[in-house]
């Protein structure tokens, strides 16, 4: 791809990935700088600006609100209470939030579960293991592209149920999230979105289906809505779809939402890693 804009951007081992290096984001960027992002991310939907060890989560929230208005998480035991803008994924509970030893250790693309899911995530690595801990991500436009006609046809038009509850209960269970009443736990109520969206920005069509959040094919008998979701999913994540962000200290990641998929992996649970993600509100797919 080539962008003509005014920061260097090097893509990485999948056509999706791209690294800027030589940014600092505890300085203001001017409107140029953020337009070039801005046009670099729609290029790449992971975009990795290297080296900003030092970023505050003052400066980490006036830069993503760059991209767009903030949304917060819906469960408050894990945003840092002095920045409810941020969720902390840290192992250590650094900052006041609950400690985190797994996030998001399944595919999914963040909060699908509500009407307007958000158009982007944007993640500090502060402190992350020498070794494990990778993120990996996939192209689900890519996935959309590769799939043969017969499938893009029986998809065209289907809608999916997606939802938090099933997947909050199953992290309650083990302990991982703290226990919520009846009461909290239905204000995770079923949504529906396209199993094929259109990107507002690109036109691109991508797969919006995830392991994570994403019960069931509306209108489709219990088997035939298994089938399909296994085959989409296992598809979606075949390796020449997926890029492994091996974390340095002092990356920030902005993922798009609408066209990728991600998941945690595992690490050595003595070595601390710490990552704040600041959340970019989307609209409602289409
Ligand atoms: C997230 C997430 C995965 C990771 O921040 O939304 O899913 O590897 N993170 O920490
Ligand atoms: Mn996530």
């Amino acid at each position: 791809m080539n962008l003509s804009i005014s920061i260097p951007v090097t893509p990485l081992d999948n056509p999706m990935a791209a690294e800027v290096v030589g940014l600092d984001l505890n300085q203001d960027l001017d409107d140029r700088t953020v337009r070039d992002l801005h046009a670099a991310w729609m290029a790449y939907p992971v975009l990795v600006i290297r080296n900003q060890p030092d970023l505050s989560h003052e400066r980490h929230l006036t830069y993503s609100r760059r991209f767009g208005d903030l949304q917060r998480h819906t469960v408050k035991e894990i945003l840092l209470p002095d920045y409810p803008e941020i969720l902390a994924l840290s192992n250590r509970g650094r900052g006041g939030a609950q400690p985190i030893n797994n996030g998001g250790a399944y595919w999914h693309s963040d909060i699908t579960y509500e009407e307007n899911p958000p158009m982007g995530s944007i993640l500090h690595g502060q402190i992350v293991p020498e070794e494990g801990g990778d993120t990996l991500y996939a192209d689900m436009t890519a996935a959309y592209d590769a799939l043969d006609d017969d499938t893009k046809r029986e998809i065209d038009g289907l809608t999916a149920t997606h939802t938090y509850r099933a997947r909050y209960e199953a992290m309650m269970e083990q302990g991982v999230r703290p226990p919520k009443t009846e009461e909290e736990l239905s204000q995770w109520i079923d949504v529906h979105h396209p199993v094929a969206r259109t990107h507002p920005e690109t036109g691109k069509k991508a797969l919006f289906v995830n392991e994570g959040f994403t019960a069931r094919i509306d209108g489709l008998g219990d088997n035939a809505s298994r089938d399909l979701l296994d085959k989409l999913f296992e598809h979606s994540v075949q390796d020449r779809f997926v890029y492994r962000h091996k974390w340095r200290q002092g990356d920030l990641v902005m993922w798009d939402n609408r066209c990728t998929m991600h998941r945690a992996t595992d690490y050595d649970l003595s070595q601390e890693r710490s990552m704040y993600r600041a959340t970019v509100r989307g609209d409602r797919p289409v």
